[in-house]
């Protein structure tokens, strides 16, 4: 029924990379060309699911491990699925390629620099995590594994919104059109 062959984008990156802006973009760009899609973020699981959880090392393993089940979940029910969560260790990665499937899952890196994503500080948590207002706070206080081999990586603080969204079409379309 859909004519799209289903996969799983997961968009790792530091708070203030631009995963939530490359993912509702991404989502335009394939509702405009047919694609049924459904977004996952932190934002969205952490306030229902996945409301217990905090940020400690066990807690951030047990959220990326129900958001790639429910990942999962949609990809079986045949959607684009786009996740999008700070997935800050190889550990957590790993954890989601096994449940989703190390084909159907492509791990894109939205690289800034820790510099930049601080600048940026859209929620001002970083400002917080500086003051010891957050504990472990990814990038200051908890650490980030920058992906080793990504199907893909941009760098947002080096290329607009637009032209990494391109990119990321670029390689995307040709694997979901499969089935067209
Ligand atoms: S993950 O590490 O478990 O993958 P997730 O992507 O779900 O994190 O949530 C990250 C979002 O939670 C950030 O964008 C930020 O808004 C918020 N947040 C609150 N506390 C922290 C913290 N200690 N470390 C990182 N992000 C935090």
């Amino acid at each position: 029924m859909l004519r799209q062959k289903a996969v799983v984008l997961w968009l790792v990156g530091l708070s203030g990379s631009g995963k939530s802006t490359l993912a509702r973009s991404l989502e335009r760009a394939l509702h405009e060309r047919g694609f049924l899609t459904y977004l996952l973020d932190g934002d969205n699981l952490r306030a229902g699911l996945n409301n217990n959880l905090g940020f400690s090392e066990e807690d951030r393993r047990e959220n990326i491990r129900r958001a790639a089940e429910a990942a999962r979940l949609l990809l079986e029910g045949g959607l684009v699925t786009i996740c999008s969560f700070i997935s800050p260790t190889e550990a957590v990665r790993e954890t989601a390629r096994a449940v989703i499937g190390a084909d159907d899952f492509l791990e894109v890196f939205v690289n800034a620099s820790l510099e930049t994503c601080e600048e940026r500080d859209v929620k001002g948590l970083y400002a917080k995590a500086r003051r010891g207002e957050i504990k472990e706070f990814t990038g200051v206080s908890a650490p980030f594994e920058a992906p080793q081999t990504p199907f893909l990586e941009v760098r947002t603080d080096q290329q607009d919104a637009e032209a990494c969204t391109k990119r990321i079409m670029n390689a995307l379309l040709p694997i979901v059109s499969q089935n067209r």
